[in-house]
């Protein structure tokens, strides 16, 4: 049995104001069988690990260098995101693809990156709008996956995360039918790069709500969500696990 998983992605969002909308998730009660995990901007990670310290909320990053140190203005690093309290990071988010061009082969080496400083890999990968109108997702898929897997891969230190890019931020989804289609493709594709193909969690990512989350999470082989703008109040985000918990 896979562990679900509700991941927030904060992005650029949050000052010490927001800490307590991670302490109402991170002591929510009863705790939730899920895990949950918040991935606030790098500013704020050491304090939420404070504040949430003894509960069963985990910190993630939102992205790391590949490189552990050096000469990289700006950029942090994967031991920089553990030392700060990070269990998780983000890597290849589509809004790191697109505004910061990031390859594959990047986000493999980052995916590296974070598994030599004992971190989970968040692994996104998904489809822009024109590669789903031409009949590419399931194609686009595989190869963001054969790219962006680094050796070494599995069940405990990577999750994959699909995230269609017209459905980030836009308040669309794909039909239940489509999730299933590339989660499906997903758990087949990843067979041979990683170790333990059946025990990888699969999100689904993109306009995860309160209000269409049992629809998602009742989905074969989705294992969870990667959430951004519903993870930053608590109310949103304290639906979403219920809903998952209850899946
Ligand atoms: P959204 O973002 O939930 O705001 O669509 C998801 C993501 O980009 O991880």
């Amino acid at each position: 049995m896979r562990v679900k998983l509700a991941a927030g992605n904060w992005k650029m969002n949050g000052t010490g104001n927001d800490l307590a909308e991670a302490r109402k998730i991170a002591f929510a009660s009863p705790a939730p069988r899920s895990e949950v995990l918040i991935c606030p901007p790098a500013t704020l990670l050491t304090r939420m690990a404070d504040s949430v310290m003894g509960s069963p909320l985990r910190l993630g990053g939102q992205d790391c260098h590949a490189e552990p140190a050096g000469a990289h203005t700006g950029d942090i690093s994967a031991p920089m995101l553990a030392d700060a309290g990070a269990t998780h990071v983000i890597v290849g988010h589509s809004e790191r693809r697109s505004d910061h061009g990031e390859t594959d082969a990047m986000v493999r080496a980052k995916a590296r990156a974070a598994h030599a400083a004992g971190l989970v890999a968040i692994i996104c990968i998904g489809e822009t709008e024109a590669e789903r109108d031409a009949g590419r997702t399931l194609d686009v898929i595989r190869a963001q996956l054969a790219g962006s897997i680094p050796e070494g891969a599995g069940a405990a230190n990577t999750v994959i995360a699909y995230e269609p890019v017209w459905a980030i931020g836009s308040g669309r989804t794909p039909a239940p039918a489509e999730i299933a289609e590339v989660h499906g493709t997903i758990r087949a594709a990843i067979v041979g790069a990683v170790a333990d193909p059946g025990a990888v969690r699969i999100l689904y990512g993109g306009s995860v709500k309160p209000g269409n989350a049992a629809e998602i999470f009742a989905i074969a082989d989705v294992d969870g969500a990667l959430v951004g703008g519903a993870s930053l109040k608590a109310a949103d985000f304290g639906a979403i696990i219920a809903a998952l918990d209850a899946a």
